[in-house]
């Protein structure tokens, strides 16, 4: 795609967005540069005008439980501790174990439900159809895909994409928790019903779940609509840019 192709798919994606206009102040696309190292306070609550925190949930069980006094939780350490993991059924049919991708001190963390197909093969979350408008919506509030992390409430592929089953989201969830406690991102995007009950644990609809704020182990959790879900009703990406200007709001 040339230049002014790729500029003319990323103007009719805002426009699909249902964004009203550009600013030409650099204060509403500039982010600073972001810091090396994990930042300290990164923790405390983003500051949010008038928004509902209606649920505090507690940190997950299995979050820290396997790690010892002696070392120090990494992505690297909990990658390690998955290893060839054969905990539940899912790694029967996978061909890779999709662990997540990004900056370990990302300030935003996307979490979608499992990998498909594409990301099976490839080993990288969100990276088949539904990865590529996840990309764009990164992209929409002026970010990109290196300067976040992208995973999975379950790290393998469930046969012909299936929905996962309880007890594979119980073995798997711990390392997500393990995941966001390392990471400890600022704002949390669930994407879809799946990631944001799983991490919520609530029972209400994605419908019913986004448009409000959480708090969540420390960060402020956006639950939206999952891009694949986009692909098949495009008339609803109106409301993932409402919720993606929220998130751009609580980075800012
Ligand atoms: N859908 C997801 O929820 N995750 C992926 O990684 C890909 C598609």
């Amino acid at each position: 795609m040339n230049r002014r192709d790729a500029l003319t798919a990323h103007l009719e994606f805002f426009e699909e967005l249902g964004a009203e206009g550009f600013s030409r102040d650099p204060a509403w696309r500039f982010r600073g540069p972001v810091p090396a190292e994990p930042r300290s306070g990164a923790n405390e609550p983003a500051p949010v005008a008038n928004e509902p925190a209606p649920v505090a949930n507690e940190p997950a069980p299995g979050a820290a439980s396997s790690t010892d006094a002696t070392t120090p939780n990494t992505l690297t350490r909990i990658r390690e501790e998955l290893g060839d993991c054969t905990r539940c059924k899912l790694h029967q049919g996978r061909t890779t174990l999709v662990f997540g991708v990004g900056r370990p001190d990302a300030d935003l963390l996307f979490v979608g439900e499992a990998p498909g197909r594409d990301e099976d093969q490839q080993g990288e979350p969100f990276v088949g159809r539904a990865g590529q408008l996840l990309t764009k919506i990164i992209e929409s509030i002026g970010l990109t895909r290196d300067q976040v992390y992208i995973a999975n409430v379950i790290k393998c592929r469930p046969p012909n994409n299936r929905n996962p089953e309880l007890d594979e989201v119980r073995t798997c969830e711990p390392f997500l928790f393990q995941q966001l406690d390392v990471i400890r991102p600022r704002v949390v995007v669930a994407l879809g019903a799946f990631a944001v009950r799983t991490l919520l644990g609530s029972d209400q609809s994605i419908s019913q779940l986004r448009g409000q704020v959480f708090d969540y182990r420390g960060a402020k959790l956006v639950p939206t609509f999952h891009p694949a879900f986009l692909l098949r009703s495009p008339d609803r990406k109106r409301d993932v840019w409402e919720d993606m200007k929220k998130v751009r709001a609580l980075l800012a």
